[in-house]
């Protein structure tokens, strides 16, 4: 217990460059980062740029996993991730990562793989399995993508990290890592590895953004996104096409607020004193709905509010990517070191790894005293 109270407290997070973030991003993971960054509460954070495990259902696309390093990290930079306080890297450089993956692949069952509910519904969604089972035909399944928990689980405990600010998806990844974990800490009789804890959203709000089309997810496949990265004018087209309430045709007709994205976006964004800069009629948003409910208020008149409060939080996201994106060697640097520190990170748990595995034959003299004995016949 001791120890584990002196422990350093690591966060490790990641993801997979596979698109621009967008604002169901910034509400779900990013803003808590930069609330994790400045807190001050933690001893070292770091930021995975998971390059590697994007391929595993890309293989085919390694171009759009590259561009998209360069426009994750934009948008990393441009919401105050700070790269004096927060290690960014990419998983692809840094070599430890995949070694510990081939040792953790004999530590887990390939039974114990597929009962992993997030990629099980990720192979229905990729169509290699059927949503009915687990026997069926999965023939067409790469075992690269079948086995990325593993790998996961290798980016986690490389790190050593404690926690792992994550959404509830990621809870089965976290399970299988702290399996291994225990699984490798006792077959080789030494706590090398650290388990580690998901850190979920606090609140309702944080947890998941709707779509424009009001759609449970916001998603670049389901193109219902607003992109950190979309300038003014295609925010605007993009509020005033947002889906409300289909029952709400005139003006004067009641309204309904749940369902309706306007309001659910409003609840998410807005503050008490945007009203009085932005629309006077009403003291707050519980006021604005309660018209609503009683019919007479426009969804015009609701959607350019929600423009203007959008815009506040969006526009200083916006120049800041600018700036950055004028100095693409810099943010090419900002990664360069950052994976560099990386390597060094897990290239001392891998030191350590190989020690209790006895198998870092040429930095320990004393594995030859086992070999001198089976020279000697006595094994
Ligand atoms: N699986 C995560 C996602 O799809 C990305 C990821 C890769 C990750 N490695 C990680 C998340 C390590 C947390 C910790 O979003």
């Amino acid at each position: 217990m001791e120890a584990k109270d002196s422990k350093k407290k690591i966060i490790l997070t990641g993801d997979r460059p596979t698109g621009k973030l967008h604002l169901g991003h910034y509400v779900g993971s990013l803003q808590r980062r930069v609330q994790l960054q400045d807190s001050g509460k933690y001893d070292e954070i770091n930021i995975l740029i998971a390059d590697d495990q994007a391929l595993t259902d890309n293989w085919d696309n390694p171009q759009k996993i590259r561009d998209n390093i360069i426009e994750v990290t934009l948008d990393y930079l441009s919401v105050g991730i700070d790269p004096d306080k927060t290690n960014i890297c990419i998983q692809s450089g840094i070599p430890a990562l995949h070694a510990l993956t081939f040792y953790y692949m004999n530590l887990v069952t390939t039974q114990r793989l597929s009962r992993n509910p997030t990629v099980k519904a990720e192979m229905v969604q990729k169509g290699f399995s059927s949503a009915e089972g687990e026997n069926d035909n999965n023939a067409g399944l790469p075992a690269g993508f079948f086995t990325y928990p593993v790998s996961q689980a290798a980016d986690i405990t490389a790190f050593k990290a404690t926690t792992v600010p994550a959404g509830e998806d990621q809870e089965p990844m976290l399970e299988q890592a702290r399996e291994l974990v225990r699984k490798f800490n006792t077959t080789y009789k030494r706590d090398v590895l650290v388990e580690p804890e998901i850190l979920l959203p606090e609140n309702e709000s944080q947890r998941r953004l709707p779509g424009l089309d009001g759609k449970a997810k916001m998603s670049k496949s389901l193109g219902n996104c607003i992109y950190l990265s979309d300038d003014a004018a295609t925010v605007k087209k993009k509020i005033m096409g947002m889906y409300t309430d289909p029952e709400h045709i005139n003006v004067a007709d009641p309204g309904h607020v749940e369902g309706n994205m306007v309001f659910t976006y409003l609840d998410a964004f807005c503050r008490d004193d945007q009203f009085a800069e932005y629309l006077p009629d009403y003291q707050n948003l519980d006021e604005m709905k309660e018209h609503y409910k009683k019919g007479g208020l426009g969804d015009v008149k609701c959607k350019k509010f929600l423009i203007k409060v959008m815009e506040e939080m969006l526009s200083p996201i916006r120049e800041s990517r600018a700036k950055w994106a004028a100095r693409i060697p810099d943010v090419y640097d900002i990664l360069k070191d950052g994976t560099g520190k990386a390597v060094k990170t897990t290239n001392q748990t891998m030191d350590e790894v190989r020690d209790a595995m006895r198998i870092n034959y040429f930095e320990d003299r004393s594995i030859i005293q086992d070999w001198d004995t089976w020279i000697n016949g006595k094994h």
